[in-house]
């Protein structure tokens, strides 16, 4: 059952989503939350399955709806020239800015960045140094718009990954199916969507602040997609292990490759 009255939308997120507790709660080790088992590792892997082979590469890349995270875009950063990054919160996005640009106090990243180096062989200053390098903004952004990037408009993204947004954003299938067609929107004929999320989950908590979850299904998903005319490539699901979670009530968490159609 949903903990919160109201849908938690964009406005709440701006007022009451503290970004240094997310990252601390759910990022500050490769195993995430306690409560939430192997979710992290789950996402990491699979990110860099799709990613690591070098198969996908392009010039520009948009992570959708980061939060204060940078973890969703370390193992695609070796293969795309320019990374943009986004939310729609400003703490959110002052807090990337303030990793990016080594400011005291900001986010320790270490920890996930090493983890993904053990997955990909790789040296962690230079993977950090290169992923600071590839990031070339992070914008504002609201998913509920047509162009979620308004007043800017962005040229065609090769890929767009988006982790844990749009069923956060989004307060019902409509609205959920609008954003994604917003995001389909971003990419280039043949480009590709590569989503991490979370299935029949209504709330989640930050500290003791409850946000709200749109309840997905499978099937809602490959729905929408499907109709944006995207074809599904990987569907990949690694169901909830326990009942005891309190900072979550997620089914399963989800990773998915998609591809629009070339022109
Ligand atoms: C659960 S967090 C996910 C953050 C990160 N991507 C991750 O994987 O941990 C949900 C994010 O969605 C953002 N958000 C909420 N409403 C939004 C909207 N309308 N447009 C864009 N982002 C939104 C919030 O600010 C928050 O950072």
């Amino acid at each position: 059952m949903s903990e919160c009255m109201n849908f938690t939308e964009g406005e709440f997120y701006q007022g009451h989503f503290d970004s240094r507790a997310y990252v601390k709660n759910f990022y500050s080790c490769p195993r995430g939350h306690s409560d939430e088992k192997d979710f992290l590792t789950f996402v990491l892997r699979c990110l860099s399955g799709v990613f690591s082979k070098g198969d996908h590469r392009g010039q520009r890349l948009i992570d959708v709806g980061s939060g204060p995270t940078i973890h969703s875009v370390i193992s695609a950063c070796e293969h795309y020239d320019e990374i943009v990054l986004s939310d729609f919160a400003d703490n959110n996005r002052k807090e990337i800015e303030k990793w990016l640009n080594n400011q005291e106090g900001c986010l320790d990243w270490k920890p996930i960045l090493q983890h993904v180096c053990e997955l990909e062989g790789k040296s962690l200053s230079d993977l950090e140094a290169l992923l600071k390098q590839r990031v070339k903004k992070v914008l504002k952004c609201d998913v509920r718009l047509e162009n979620p990037f308004y007043p800017h408009t962005l040229e065609p993204a090769d890929c767009i990954i988006t982790s844990l947004c749009l069923e956060a954003a989004c307060k019902d299938i409509q609205t959920y199916r609008g954003a994604l067609h917003g995001l389909t929107k971003l990419l280039r004929p043949g480009g590709l969507l590569v989503m991490v999320g979370v299935l029949g989950e209504t709330f989640y908590k930050v500290d003791e602040q409850p946000f709200s979850c749109l309840r997905l299904s499978q099937y809602d998903i490959e729905e929408a997609l499907g109709g944006l005319g995207l074809s599904v490539h990987e569907f990949n699901i690694l169901p909830a292990k326990d009942q005891n979670n309190s900072v979550s009530d997620f089914e399963a968490v989800f990773h998915l490759v998609a591809r629009k159609p070339s022109d």
